[in-house]
């Protein structure tokens, strides 16, 4: 109807599109993400993370044997990205499930565990009986959702809302980003808060305090992702090659492309680019490679010569002022990120991507909030 067109011109203020306004309103909604829960200065001048919703569980989920992550598309991939960070910082090992396979293999989850249920919606079916299955084996059940009073919410021990606010594009974005931060505080929160670690702690939440600005900084990039869609437009297939905090980066830009924009693409970890995916490499095929500065960056330097030899297409995701260290020659295409933290850095490294997504879909003239055969939230088996 026409007051329903209304109201949803309303909602997306001075966007075309849900998920264009939800990708512009990550400074934001991180914030929101954070507020109340990170705790810097005062007269002890500790750093400190507050998660109201998981006090009086903090001390088990320490003591688990296994934290074990669970869920579906994006939020699983979110997950991916914390990974890194909650092993440093726990200790404790971290493996990840995908709900439907977890479902599929019947496999072990122990009383000795921590679940952690990661959904925006808290309704996906696979995650929900995924969590039914781990509360039959007594495991401890974490929730981090988007959604006050869903049904991951309600049925877990407890849990974590990412206070996201509300997303609507089917393909998630602010809410990717808000999960990572999330993740990020329940790893400084379960983590000792010792000397050694200090320096180390401190530098994160620093960190997260900056981060709604760099994901200002590098939205700025958003004219520079409509060239590079308008390059891209025709194209079959689309590689994205991420290791280490930013393997989840490759996996999740690579999801952004397939869902809204419907062209192929896989994401892919490079410490496997021999085992496989080289035979794909040769002048025609575009190759997103990010490289940002962490401690794997010299090998993603090798892994882009070695791309190079091949004569394969190029995109270079870089830490500021990186780009010659990348790309030597100018012979590759470089979108250059601010640097963040390294566990944060995937927060600052999907954006461009999901600009990239976002843009191809509009040129190529698909539905960008509604992709064909998709669902925002999957309730059915
Ligand atoms: C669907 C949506 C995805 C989402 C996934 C998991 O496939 O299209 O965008 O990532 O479900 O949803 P959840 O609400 O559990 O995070």
């Amino acid at each position: 109807s026409v007051l329903e067109m209304e109201v949803e011109q309303i909602n997306k203020g001075n966007y075309e599109h849900y998920m264009q306004k939800e990708i512009h309103e990550q400074p934001e909604s991180l914030r929101t993400t954070m507020r109340g829960r990170l705790i810097r200065g005062g007269s002890s001048k500790a750093k400190t993370v507050l998660l109201g919703g998981l006090k009086d569980h903090i001390k088990s989920i320490r003591r688990s044997r296994r934290i074990v992550f669970i869920g579906c598309g994006t939020s699983y991939n979110a997950a991916l990205a914390a990974r890194p960070i909650l092993e440093e910082l726990s200790g404790v090992p971290v493996t990840m499930e995908i709900a439907s396979d977890l479902l599929d293999r019947q496999g072990p989850i122990y009383r000795e565990d921590t679940a952690v249920f990661v959904s925006q919606s808290g309704e996906t079916a696979d995650s929900l009986l995924a969590l039914e299955y781990a509360l039959e084996n007594g495991a401890l059940c974490v929730g981090i959702t988007n959604t006050v009073g869903s049904a991951i919410a309600r049925n877990t021990h407890c849990g974590v809302h990412i206070n996201a606010g509300c997303e609507i594009g089917v393909a998630s974005t602010k809410a990717y980003t808000s999960q990572i931060v999330v993740m990020a505080m329940l790893a400084l929160a379960i983590g000792d808060d010792t000397i050694s670690s200090r320096t180390r702690r401190d530098a994160i939440i620093d960190g997260l305090f900056d981060l709604p600005n760099k994901v200002r900084e590098v939205l700025k990039l958003d004219q520079e992702m409509k060239d590079l869609a308008k390059l891209l437009i025709a194209e079959q297939s689309l590689l994205v090659f991420g290791r280490g905090y930013n393997y989840a980066t490759a996996l999740e830009g690579a999801l952004k492309v397939k869902e809204v924009a419907l062209m192929h693409s896989e994401g892919i970890l490079a410490g496997e680019m021999k085992h496989g995916p080289l035979a794909l490499v040769d002048e025609n095929l575009p190759i997103i490679v990010i490289a940002t500065r962490d401690t794997c960056f010299s090998k993603q330097q090798s892994v882009i010569q070695q791309l190079h030899a091949r004569k394969g297409r190029l995109i270079v995701m870089c830490s500021k002022g990186y780009a010659a260290s990348v790309c030597s020659g100018g012979s590759c295409r470089v979108i250059e990120v601010p640097q963040v933290e390294d566990c944060l850095q995937p927060v600052v490294n999907i954006v461009p991507l999901q600009l990239l997504a976002y843009h191809l879909t509009v040129l190529r003239g698909y539905n960008v909030d509604q992709p064909r055969n998709l669902a925002k939230s999957v309730t059915t088996l």
